[in-house]
């Protein structure tokens, strides 16, 4: 993974008017907060439960014709660090139930259907810019939890993060466990604020790691 550093005091204004959250250290140099990490869940699929197709469109299995159920959404951002540097050839991995809310995961034991037109787990890898985009769908209902996103950053091997995404707004975020350890910035850092754009449904989640 590289990072990249052009104009790196331009660079950090532009993430930190996109994120809103830079603040000054005590060194007196801005840096953006990190985006706070959360339990990795029981349901991150090992590699052998994963469709062959892994790719960052989770609503289209290769091979299944159909789309999966759900409501169709775009979900991307940019991943840099903390002094706003991006990050390039970082790999973003992102799981989730399906519309039923089963998970792609041998453990899921709940009597549920299971979408097989829903990938459940998808990888991007960011670009120059430090982009990576996901379609997908706007995270179902699920027993238990309010609506969530499972996210992980990595390069190469290593983590850099492992969190969960929310929906702006979602009235049962307020009732859920790890929602409710958040402050009010870190709860913002984490959540989809779906927005329509050009006929699509989209959330711009930028990631520090
Ligand atoms: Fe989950």
């Amino acid at each position: 993974m590289k990072i990249e550093k052009p104009g790196r005091r331009s660079l950090l204004a532009r993430v930190s008017a996109l994120f809103g959250v830079a603040v000054l250290s005590r060194a007196g140099h801005a840096a953006l907060k990190q985006t706070p990490g959360a339990a990795e869940g029981p349901f991150y699929p090992a590699p052998t439960m994963r469709y062959p197709d892994i790719d960052n469109d989770l609503v289209k299995v290769e091979g299944v014709v159909k789309e999966s159920g759900g409501e169709i959404v775009t979900l991307k951002g940019v991943v840099s660090n903390k002094h706003g540097a991006v990050l390039s050839g970082a790999r973003v991995e992102i799981w989730q139930c399906d519309i039923n809310g089963k998970y792609l995961h041998t453990g899921d034991s709940q009597n549920l259907p299971h979408d097989p037109a829903f990938q459940g787990y998808g990888h991007d890898i960011t670009n120059l810019q430090g982009e990576y985009s996901f379609r997908t769908i706007k995270p179902a209902e699920y027993p238990g939890r309010t609506r969530h996103i499972h996210v992980k950053v990595l390069n190469g091997e290593q983590e850099l993060l492992t969190t969960q995404f929310y929906v702006e707004g979602e009235p049962n975020n307020r009732k859920d466990g790890i929602y409710r350890r958040l402050s009010g910035s870190e709860a913002e850092a984490v959540s989809m604020r779906f927005v329509e754009n050009n006929g699509t449904t989209e959330a711009v989640v930028n990631i520090v790691v």
